[in-house]
């Protein structure tokens, strides 16, 4: 027990000084629980708004993908660049040095491999997990227009129920099938329904109008990397993402399969955080490039 407080000094109560009370930096999270803003608060920069989030998640349904075949070699060197790591449970526990103390996004929802129906996804992580894993978040993929569109909706509700119970967010990633077209009629429609069923953010690709989808969703979006593009475009991308209203990037193989990761996620950082141009983050890229 601390003695009792015997000071005989005035008290200040700063009585002429109403108490802060800030709105939370996210959009559409204000009514959050405090646990919840917590870790939102590690998977985006409080300062910037945004985050730089590292996918490589993609063995879940492709097993070994170009760029990840040694998590260890190739990945565990980028993560001090990262705000946020998203990948599977088993890669995490195997690979990652417990010492990452930013925040963590785990994949919670598979099944099918690429050999399979993609959308034919249930979950596969449970909650309890993922607070054992101290994870910031857990990711399901959400196939709207699939061929299995309502159960996968259901993977991200339930997830959703169980995430609010334990004040852990949830990322809805709209997956585009092969047979629907990417436009922003698409990704306003699957965004919304991300966020009207309780989604805590969205992830989904850059689209042309992406400032339309980014006005329709009362959510963050994050965007997602796609394909590997030349280091420039990749830039563009991201830079066209934010200036239009993403909240930041989950971006993997245009980052992992670059010819220099390290200073592809750094310059990726400038744009997102700093608003450089694309031009001038592919300086900074060439740059790093060039100091080795
Ligand atoms: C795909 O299903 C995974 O969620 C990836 O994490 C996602 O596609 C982002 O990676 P990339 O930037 O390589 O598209």
């Amino acid at each position: 027990m601390p003695e009792a407080d015997s000071s005989k000094a005035p008290k200040n109560y700063h009585v002429d000084t109403p108490q802060k009370s800030e709105a939370f930096f996210l959009k559409g999270s204000n009514e959050l629980d405090w646990g919840l803003k917590n870790r939102l608060a590690n998977i985006f920069e409080p300062s910037s708004g945004r985050t730089v989030m590292l996918a490589f998640d993609h063995g879940y349904f492709q097993g070994p993908t170009t760029g990840l075949e040694r998590i260890d070699i190739d990945i565990v060197p980028l993560a001090a660049y990262a705000d946020t790591l998203m990948l599977t449970r088993g890669i995490l526990r195997s690979s990652i040095p417990p010492t990452f103390n930013r925040g963590v996004v785990l994949r919670a929802s598979g099944g099918p491999s690429i050999l399979k129906e993609l959308s034919n996804e249930q979950i596969a992580l449970s909650m309890e997990e993922a607070i054992r894993l101290n994870a910031a978040a857990v990711a399901v993929q959400v196939f709207v227009g699939g061929e299995y569109e309502s159960q996968s909706i259901h993977n991200l509700t339930r997830l959703v129920d169980e995430g609010n119970r334990y004040v852990i967010a949830t990322l809805a990633v709209t997956a585009v099938g092969r047979e629907l077209v990417r436009d922003a009629k698409y990704i306003r429609l699957a965004t919304r329904i991300c966020a009207e069923l309780g989604a805590t953010y969205v992830k989904t690709y850059y689209v042309d109008d992406f400032d339309t989808v980014a006005a329709a969703c009362p959510v963050p979006i994050v965007i997602a990397g796609g394909k590997k593009q030349p280091e420039l475009d990749a830039l563009r991308m991201a830079h066209n993402a934010v200036q239009q209203g993403a909240c930041g990037v989950d971006m993997g193989r245009n980052i992992f399969q670059s010819e220099n990761p390290i200073a592809m996620i750094q310059a990726v950082r400038k744009v997102v955080h700093e608003n450089a141009t694309p031009e001038e983050g592919f300086d900074h890229f060439q740059s790093l490039c060039a100091k080795g």
